[in-house]
């Protein structure tokens, strides 16, 4: 085994959910199927370099932006030390990580998603090398590491639809990532614009709301509920019906803020201007018929969803109606996944 120090850059990018991915069991699998479309200019680069030692610890070295961060050195060093058993080289590893993001720091884009998938493509791509093996796997492989690290950073490797978890599609897993194919044409560079309205970190993290899924009075509703949701929502992908892939993604944002709402211990991440922002996307789509949805990750921020062929009608409707509640706006749209450069 060669202990040269090799060098690559990986560029992948964040999603968002239509069908959310909202409770787990054993090791990082979904209590449901979720799908997502996977975001274009919202994307986490990573300047890798790496050499194989016999140490038998991983030692990572991780800077954001030009400055060291311990807390996410840690993070990766602990979780190649919890994949041992399916991803041999862990211990082996050392590597220097240099990260940065397109977006602005705390703009509210889960970022743990690009960064996630980042590190699985990096991981696959090193053990596809190392091993001689073919690159062609490497998706599904990086795929599947990178849900180890964070299960919803698992539909960030390819795009632009992608759907993760046992479901009524061939081929899905609970394991990995699977691009969705056959979707209609209307839904080409669909366009997500991300109304910013705060950029202070959330008050409970995305691991806490899956735990506090376990033993919910709704966990089981919710269940049937994604999948119920989920077959609607394929239909809709396949047949171009925007109207009920509108009715979809917004009952999946309330439902997934109506389980928080309603744990144990209870918390709310919507923001007053979360609200607003919602009754003037529904207002104003009853007064223009413009096809304009909304989603909601886990924070207070709205992503208004549309299709490219309204994109100009709906930019002047966020500047008229929806820009006075937002701190910031992020315009993005679907896109094809990581890209790796140098390597
Ligand atoms: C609300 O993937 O961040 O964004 O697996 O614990 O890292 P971990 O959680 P994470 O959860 C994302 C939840 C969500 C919905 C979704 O993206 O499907």
């Amino acid at each position: 085994m060669s202990s040269q120090i090799k060098q690559f850059s990986v560029q992948a990018p964040s999603n968002i959910a239509f069908i959310k991915y909202w409770g787990k069991h054993g090791r990082q699998l979904p209590n449901n199927p979720s799908l997502s479309m996977t975001l274009k200019k919202c994307v986490t680069k990573f300047d890798v370099q790496y050499e194989l030692t016999e140490i038998n610890q991983p030692c990572v070295d991780f800077l954001f932006e030009g400055e060291i961060k311990i807390p996410f050195k840690e993070r990766i060093e602990n979780y190649l030390m919890s994949i041992d058993d399916i991803y041999p080289l862990a211990k082996k590893l050392k590597l220097q990580i240099e990260s940065s993001n397109s977006f602005p720091h705390s703009a509210g884009i889960a970022s743990s998603a690009s960064a996630m998938a980042a590190l699985g493509h990096s991981l696959a791509y090193i053990e596809a090398i190392t091993e001689n093996k073919s690159v062609d796997d490497l998706p599904r492989r990086a795929s599947f590491l990178a849900r180890l690290a964070s299960g919803s950073a698992c539909r960030s490797l390819e795009g632009p639809f992608v759907v993760w978890g046992k479901s009524i599609v061939a081929n899905s897993s609970d394991e990995y990532g699977l691009v969705l194919d056959n979707v209609h044409p209307v839904f080409t560079g669909l366009k997500d614009s991300v109304l910013i309205v705060s950029k202070t970190q959330k008050s409970v993290s995305s691991s806490t709301g899956h735990q506090l899924m376990n033993g919910h009075f709704y966990s089981e509703g919710r269940k049937v509920q994604a999948q119920e949701n989920f077959r609607t929502l394929l239909a809709a992908l396949t047949n171009g019906n925007l109207k009920d892939f509108g009715e979809i993604i917004e009952n999946e944002a309330l439902s997934l803020h109506a389980l928080m709402m309603s744990s144990y211990p209870s918390y709310i991440l919507l923001a007053p201007e979360s609200l607003q922002l919602i009754q003037e996307i529904r207002k104003g789509r009853e007064e223009t018929g413009l096809p304009m949805y909304f989603t909601i990750d886990a924070g207070p921020n709205i992503h208004l969803i549309y299709p490219a062929e309204q994109a100009d009608q709906v930019r002047n409707f966020i500047v008229e109606r929806l820009q006075e509640y937002c701190v910031d706006i992020i315009h993005d749209e679907a896109g094809c996944g990581v890209v790796r450069v140098n390597g």
